[in-house]
């Protein structure tokens, strides 16, 4: 699947925008504060309806203005489609559409796979266990979009228990309100646990090849999924469920003592072992890196292997941190398969890697098809 044109209206700094992107590389080079970020996150909002920047998408309307629109030509093995998003201020709304036909958001997504690599996401190595569960629950949302509910709908649980658990405290020990948010939180939490487990022991294999070649075979990298419950190999969610129930029997004094709900899927975190070693506490700057780089090229391979189609990778400002070797195995990895999107402020970053492809020049919200090779 690629891209092969894309329109912006009034989105960031772009007010008019028409582009014929290369179904391979394309590489955006232009100063800082042109345009690039916002380029590339206009693809990943036209595949995903949001921002990897925001959650408020009034940001997205360049300024001054009352809406957005993002279009993009994709191809896909079965054919072209054509994507439209529209986002309003007044009223707000967020319109989606293929081919003209306007689709609810759940319909309209899964038919465009963004993976991004951007200098931000060494903090999955080391940032906040909350980091690295948003990075594992966004490739499992895009291939199950179900996956988004789920999540909202476990979250406004949790709420609702903490709310309780803080208002009546050990009263509300043992009452049928703390049981019954007990039960949906054991049924939500299961769900969302099973479906990380069965996407994490995709990536983790996938993601152990990717690192091995990485690093010439001296690193092996095990993702290990780390939770208050009990896992069990091949535990399915009835067993979830009840290990679920278990824990919070056992934590239910502290729970109320505290006000807040101390098992469950947002209190578990995924392990990052380089050679049996946490990554977390003693990676260096370039195993990060590695590491990542890793993560992103499994992520490509678990959402082909998923959907049936290579997705589309952004990289912004990540290729020219990486070392030669590197990004020489990263572009034989890329090439000729996943369409891909670099930038960069300097062209010569890209030199040795262009052998196809295409070269644009932005500047202030502008970009420029430049015919020379570099
Ligand atoms: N809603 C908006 N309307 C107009 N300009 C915007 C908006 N949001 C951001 N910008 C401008 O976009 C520029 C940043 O673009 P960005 O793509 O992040 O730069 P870079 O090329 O460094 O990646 C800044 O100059 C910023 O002022
Ligand atoms: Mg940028």
């Amino acid at each position: 699947m690629y891209i092969e044109a894309v329109k912006l209206h009034n989105f960031r700094n772009y007010s008019q925008l028409e582009l014929t992107l290369d179904e391979r590389l394309n590489f955006f080079v232009g100063e800082n504060a042109q345009g690039k970020t916002n380029l590339l996150e206009a693809l990943f909002f036209a595949a995903t309806g949001r921002s990897f920047r925001t959650r408020n998408d009034e940001e997205l309307i360049r300024w001054g203005q009352d809406s957005c629109e993002v279009a993009v030509r994709v191809v896909h093995k079965r054919g072209a489609e054509k994507l439209h998003l529209l986002c309003r201020q007044n009223p707000k709304q967020k319109l989606y559409s293929s081919n003209g036909l306007q689709l609810p958001r759940a319909d309209y997504l899964g038919r465009l796979y963004p993976v991004l690599f951007t200098p931000e996401d060494l903090a999955i190595v080391k940032g906040a266990p909350q980091q690295r569960r948003k990075f594992f629950d966004e490739q499992i949302s895009k291939i199950y979009p179900i996956y988004e509910i789920e999540l909202k709908r476990f979250s406004r649980v949790l709420r609702q228990r903490n709310r309780l658990l803080k208002l009546r405290q050990e009263k509300s020990l043992g009452s049928p309100e703390l049981e019954s948010w007990n039960e949906q939180l054991a049924v939500l939490g299961a769900r969302i646990m099973q479906r990380r487990l069965f996407a994490l022991r995709r990536l983790s294999l996938l993601s152990r090849l990717a690192h091995r070649r990485l690093t010439g075979g001296e690193e092996t990298l095990v993702l290990q999924y780390q939770s208050a419950v009990p896992l069990r190999e091949g535990a399915g969610e009835d067993e979830l469920q009840s290990g679920i129930l278990a824990v919070l029997r056992e934590q239910a004094r502290r729970e109320a003592r505290l006000g807040q709900t101390l098992v469950g899927p947002h209190r578990d975190d995924v392990r990052l072992l380089i050679n049996g070693k946490s990554a977390h506490l003693y990676a260096s700057q370039g195993q990060q890196r590695t590491l990542v780089l890793a993560l992103k090229l499994a992520e490509i391979e678990f959402i082909r292997g998923e959907s049936g189609e290579f997705p589309l990778l952004l990289l912004d400002d990540v290729f020219s941190e990486l070392d030669g070797k590197r990004r020489k195995l990263l572009v034989e990895s890329i090439e000729g398969r996943v369409q891909t999107m670099l930038t960069a402020t300097a062209a010569e970053r890209f030199a040795f890697f262009r052998r196809s492809g295409k070269l644009f020049t932005i500047t202030r919200g502008e970009v420029f098809p430049s015919e020379s090779h570099l």
